[in-house]
């Protein structure tokens, strides 16, 4: 079920922010993995927890790099990364307090939340951040 490795469609043209998607998708590998092998609960809520700190991370550099230079669609981003935020926050939520088989839809969520956003929303700041020497 891991064949959602980083690929070339979904380089943004910043070396920080292809990295930290990158990451991103080895945490979402990481809970696939730990759910294929029934990993205990513990072990499961320290991967949402790890996902979920580091999203927030990421998210949050964006939002000031796009904001540090006067991003046209800083807004949307905004807008999308604090959709996402409340999302997971649930999500892992509800895993804590034990609703059964949230992360199957949490794991499927998250997938194609990052792939869309990426694909759809973060390339658009490519040429922007690139015409200010950012890459
Ligand atoms: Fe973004
Ligand atoms: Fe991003």
């Amino acid at each position: 079920m891991t064949n959602f490795k980083w690929d070339d469609s979904l380089d943004v043209g910043i070396q920080k922010f292809n990295e930290q998607h990158k990451q991103l998708f080895k945490c979402l590998e990481n809970l696939y993995d730990a759910m294929e092998n029934k990993n205990d609960k513990l072990a499961l809520a320290q991967i949402i927890n790890d996902l979920l700190r580091y999203a927030k991370e990421h998210l949050t550099e964006e939002e000031t790099c796009l904001l540090l230079y006067d991003y046209p669609g800083y807004d949307e981003q905004r807008k999308q990364h604090k959709i996402f935020i409340e999302k997971m926050t649930q999500f892992a939520n509800d895993f804590n307090e034990d609703k059964k088989l949230i992360h199957v839809e949490m794991a499927i969520f998250i997938k194609n939340w990052i792939i869309n956003h990426v694909k759809g929303i973060d390339k658009k700041y490519t040429e922007f951040l690139n015409s200010k020497g950012v890459y």
